[in-house]
């Protein structure tokens, strides 16, 4: 039989005792010729028996109350009572905390865990940071200095100079926004103004605002919203932050596409939400890489995205401003052949 309560344990162990003491008494009483009444032996048994039992059982709580409860206190971290832990001799209570103590284990495993990624993450944004910066700020000194060692004086670059530095500053101020506008969205200080809007019409001007730009890379783009068979769709948002997302995605499709490529928003009517599509035939992204593309500072192609004046912070962005509005963004590519960013948002 298997044992598993302390009680289990104590009425065999009292028994066993009783057993063998009451046997090692009537041999005793058997060599030395004494008559005894069998049933002052039963009675003798029976009283021991309970006698050794409830001594048993007292111990056993009480070493066990002892040991358990020094166990509980680590692994919980908090001071227990005598009063509030009684141990429940009739259930399998070691069995029970080795169960507890493994969760614990486990438990304690996956926060270190969690703070061993926090730490890594820290390390990384901290180092991306300071190198996103440090390009500009580098720039702006060297523009100052030699503007301060006659360069003022010269008319020839001065104001060249300067104006490198001010985009320099302005590259510096870009970054700094971009991040407290991440920082807000996340301590969730950054309030929607969410209202019904006609997002094909949000689109179409997104698109036009980049027309000149995509022009230039010859870029064609276009708006499809022929599978929702009307002019007008309303959903609930932000009308400036999803203008943002959809600039940040379309202009991604044109620093990222290929010479007379050509992009497309497409509008999805699905039960309740409208599935918008940024779809290109650029240069697409490994899918390797594709976990990683919205973390911030994330670039695939590090020095042609630099060229493109990119630092890797716009699709963090996008997806914050999707989540805050409780959709999702999803991103679909093929090295080669072109990208697909679709996110949805709630029909009015
Ligand atoms: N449509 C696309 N086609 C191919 N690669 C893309 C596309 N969109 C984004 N990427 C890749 O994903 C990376 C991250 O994009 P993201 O918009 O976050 O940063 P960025 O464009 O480099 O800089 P930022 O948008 O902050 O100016 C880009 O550097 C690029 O390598
Ligand atoms: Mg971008």
């Amino acid at each position: 039989m298997l044992i598993k309560t302390p009680r289990q344990f104590s009425i065999i162990a009292a028994f066993v005792l009783t057993l063998i003491s009451v046997v090692i008494i009537e041999l005793t009483l058997f060599v030395s010729d004494v008559v005894v009444n069998q049933r002052y032996i039963m009675i003798m048994f029976i009283i021991m028996l309970v006698l050794v039992y409830l001594v048993i059982y007292y111990l056993l709580e009480k070493l066990i109350t002892q040991k358990i409860r020094l166990l509980y206190r680590t692994i919980h971290n908090y001071k227990i009572n005598r009063g509030d832990f009684p141990v429940k001799m009739n259930e399998d209570v070691l069995g029970k905390t080795e169960k507890e103590v493994l969760a614990w284990a486990d438990n304690s495993r996956e926060e270190i865990e969690k703070l061993r990624l926090q730490e890594e993450f820290r390390r990384e944004f901290l180092g991306n940071l300071s190198h996103e910066l440090k390009t500009p700020i580098f720039s702006i000194q060297g523009y100052i200095l030699t503007l301060l060692e006659g360069g003022l004086e010269d008319e020839n670059i001065n104001r060249a100079f300067l104006e490198r530095a001010s985009k320099g500053v302005d590259r510096v101020t870009g970054i700094i926004e971009d991040l407290d506008l991440i920082t807000r969205i996340e301590s969730e200080r950054l309030k929607l103004n969410t209202v019904p809007v006609n997002i094909l019409s949000l689109a179409r001007e997104i698109v036009e605002s980049l027309e000149i730009k995509a022009q230039k890379r010859n870029v064609k783009l276009s708006l499809d919203w022929k599978r929702i068979g009307s002019q007008e769709i309303n959903v609930l948002c932000d009308r400036d932050k999803i203008g943002q997302v959809l600039s940040n995605i379309i202009n991604n499709s044109i620093n990222y596409g290929v010479e007379n490529g050509h992009t497309e928003v497409r509008f999805f009517d699905l039960e309740d939400n409208v599935l918008i599509e940024v779809s290109d035939d650029g240069v697409g992204i490994k899918e390797e890489y594709l976990p990683r593309l919205f973390e911030r500072f994330y670039r695939v192609d590090k020095s042609r995205a630099r060229n493109e004046g990119g630092t890797g912070l716009g699709l963090a962005i996008v997806k914050h401003l999707v989540e805050a509005h409780g959709q999702t963004i999803d991103v679909r590519s093929t090295e080669g052949q072109g990208s697909t960013f679709s996110f949805t948002l709630k029909k009015v």
